[in-house]
């Protein structure tokens, strides 16, 4: 064998054993697992690239305060570079996203033994930061496979008094339970005492309501100014909790495609798809994909 096809012959294997898992199984400390994936090919085709881990960028490098202080005083400082401000922001840490038709959403946490996923819109309003509404919304196949749980509540707010959920369609609000109403959220919310301030009488209409709400109205045509949306409504509603103290975001329920995965992990694989033709893939190593399962059987420990 000449040296060259010596190269040739050894190149691709040295290449493909250096080379990184074909799926990441982390983001920014969340486990991505089965069903998700954040490379093309990995997890159930159907949550195909609603997943994705991008890189969050610092804000403006602001001084640390201990050099603030001292800006001013007779002590020199004694390190003035740091105190430098820097005029690009710095990619720091990345950061996982859902993907919807109305943007990317920030994932807290995924809870792979509950099958939930709870993201946060940070345009949304809460019980301390009051901001205009934007619509979220999902595509139908979301709402489909893995829609907002049942316990995650969406608070409309500042509803006018044309609005169709205080007219033909009331029967869309409910109260989540007897001791919490929207009321209490005009009087404990610093962010919504502004409605009760406003009005001369009664504080403006708001409606306790499920995500279907918003997937047929948008929030022009709900007329209400703003929303917040909390989960967990059960142990809030135990624990009597105040409105501050809500967990604000929303939590998503999901179903797990029946694709026979178990099977390909249990065989030590990782479950993923043909990204032309969607069809599982069971990827044993990055030079070995299997149609359902690796061949390692026999390394898999023995149950005594
Ligand atoms: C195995 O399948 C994954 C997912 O489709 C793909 O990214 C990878 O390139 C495949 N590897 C091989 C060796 O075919
Ligand atoms: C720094 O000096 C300015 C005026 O020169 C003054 O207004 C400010 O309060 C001072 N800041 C500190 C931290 O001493
Ligand atoms: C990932 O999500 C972020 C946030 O929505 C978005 O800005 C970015 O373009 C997305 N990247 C990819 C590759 O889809
Ligand atoms: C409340 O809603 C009314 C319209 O119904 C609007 O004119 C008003 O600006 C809203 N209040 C706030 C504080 O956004
Ligand atoms: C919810 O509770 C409020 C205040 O207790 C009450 O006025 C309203 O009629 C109730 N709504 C429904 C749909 O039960």
């Amino acid at each position: 064998m000449s040296p060259i096809s010596l190269i040739l012959f050894l190149l691709p294997s040295f290449y493909l054993s250096h080379s990184l898992p074909v799926c990441r199984d982390s983001c920014a400390d969340i486990q991505i697992d089965y069903p998700f994936g954040i490379d093309d090919g990995c997890g159930a085709p159907l949550y195909r690239n609603m997943l994705n881990c991008s890189a969050t960028f610092a804000p403006l490098f602001t001084p640390p305060s201990s050099s603030i202080s001292n800006s001013n005083s007779s002590t020199p400082m004694l390190t003035p570079t740091i105190a430098t401000p820097s005029t690009t922001p710095t990619a720091t840490a990345s950061a996982l996203f859902f993907q919807t038709p109305s943007g990317g959403y920030k994932v807290e946490s995924i809870d792979y033994a509950s099958r939930t996923l709870t993201i946060y819109d940070p345009s949304m309003s809460t019980c301390t930061v009051l901001q205009p509404h934007h619509d979220f919304l999902m595509s139908d196949l979301q709402s489909a496979i893995i829609p907002p749980s049942p316990d995650t509540v969406f608070a409309l707010i500042n509803c006018s008094i044309d609005s169709p959920v205080l007219n033909h369609y009331k029967s869309l609000c409910f109260n989540f339970s007897a001791d919490h109403s929207c009321d209490e959220l005009y009087d404990s919310c610093t962010s919504f005492k502004i409605f009760g301030m406003l009005s001369n009488d009664t504080p403006p209409a708001c409606c306790f309501t499920s995500y279907n709400t918003l997937k047929f109205m948008s929030m022009n045509i709900l007329d209400c100014t703003h929303y917040t949306s909390f989960f967990d409504v059960d142990t809030l509603i135990k624990e009597d909790e105040k409105p501050l103290d809500w967990s604000y975001g929303i939590k998503l329920s999901y179903t797990l495609p029946d694709t026979g995965c178990d099977r390909c992990r249990k065989s030590g694989g990782t479950c993923g798809f043909d990204v032309e033709t969607e069809g599982m893939v069971c990827i044993c190593s990055p030079t070995i994909n299997s149609t359902r399962q690796c061949g390692n059987i026999i390394n898999q420990p023995l149950s005594p």
